[in-house]
């Protein structure tokens, strides 16, 4: 199936790339790129998936985020065939489980997911989750696969603002990159301190999970009167509003995840939705900021 045609393309590929966030270190990434959680997990739909990140790339969604733990390796292997030939056009995201963070572990855990991505290099590397091996020692073994040039840096995933203060108070915590975390406009807990801290030292977050992966909040999105009015005003899917006001501040980049060639689409053409100061009141009467901290959303 090929839904659009070259002209549609590059219009797409404009629109994406004109969006960018930046990392502490100056490098500047279009605003919306690429999960694949799941993928790699039924041999059937391999070629589909495949095809679905190589689509992404084209449209000029460069990051791919994939994790050691999704389908047990299997989606890094779904991502390495996806990137093959193609590796310098690509931002290569993975992440470690905390199990594996500690110095005894984390150089092999590094080198199996790059053999499986078919690279000798992650553009960053993310501790998944905090576990039992102290922040010290996690970065310290970031900070060896840097020196090695297997990774080009590192951040963290699922980390509240008392995390990021700790990290921050622990020997090279500074040099992290990014805090990977869910956000979407039913779940704005981050945006009551964790948000600011991360604007403060000018580090942007990852969206996770930006179109609220399924079930009743995804139902919520979908039917809400206010995002229907206003994709209908801008001629979008509820979906691509949600979206594009995850983005709406030049401080996060979200990585949906697709494998249907029309919700790549649309996620990619989301970019370039301008939601104008009346879009956005409107948004946030209906989702409020908190008012109050809230327990980190985890899935
Ligand atoms: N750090 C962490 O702890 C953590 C946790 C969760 C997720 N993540 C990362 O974040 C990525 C995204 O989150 P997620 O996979 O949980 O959920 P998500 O991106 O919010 O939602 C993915 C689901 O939405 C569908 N979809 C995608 N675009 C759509 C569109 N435009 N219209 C309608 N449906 C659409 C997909 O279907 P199809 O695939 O069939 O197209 C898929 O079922 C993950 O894949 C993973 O890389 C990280």
């Amino acid at each position: 199936m090929n839904l659009i045609d070259g002209k549609k393309r590059r219009e797409i590929k404009y629109g994406i790339e004109k969006r960018v966030v930046t990392l502490p270190d100056g490098t500047s990434l279009p605003s919306i790129g690429q999960g694949t959680w799941h993928m790699g997990e039924d041999p059937k739909m391999k070629e589909k998936e495949v095809k679905a990140l190589q689509l992404g790339m084209e449209l000029g969604m460069k990051v791919i985020d994939t994790a050691e733990m999704y389908a047990d390796g299997g989606s890094e292997r779904i991502v390495g065939e996806a990137v093959k030939g193609r590796r310098e056009n690509v931002f290569l995201v993975s992440k470690v489980y905390p199990h594996n963070a500690g110095l005894d572990r984390i150089v092999k855990a590094c080198e199996k997911s790059l053999k499986r991505l078919g690279t000798d290099y992650l553009d960053l590397y993310l501790l998944h989750w905090r576990g039992s091996v102290s922040l010290e020692e996690t970065i310290e073994g970031m900070e060896i696969l840097k020196k090695d040039g297997k990774i080009k840096r590192w951040g963290v995933s699922n980390f509240d603002t008392e995390d990021m203060n700790e990290l921050w108070d622990t020997k090279n915590g500074n040099n992290c990159m990014i805090n990977q975390v869910l956000y979407h406009l039913g779940s704005r807990g981050i945006d009551y301190n964790l948000v600011p801290w991360l604007e403060e030292k000018n580090m942007p977050i990852m969206a996770y999970s930006p179109l609220a992966q399924g079930g009743s909040l995804r139902r919520q999105l979908l039917t809400n009167p206010v995002i229907q009015e206003i994709a209908e005003k801008h001629n979008v899917q509820p979906l691509q509003i949600a979206l594009s006001w995850t983005i709406r501040s030049n401080n996060c980049l979200a990585i949906p995840k697709a494998v249907q060639e029309e919700h790549i689409l649309a996620n990619a053409e989301a970019a370039a939705i301008e939601l104008t100061n009346d879009d956005l009141n409107k948004l946030e009467k209906v989702f409020p900021k908190p008012t109050r901290k809230m327990p980190l959303d985890i899935i």
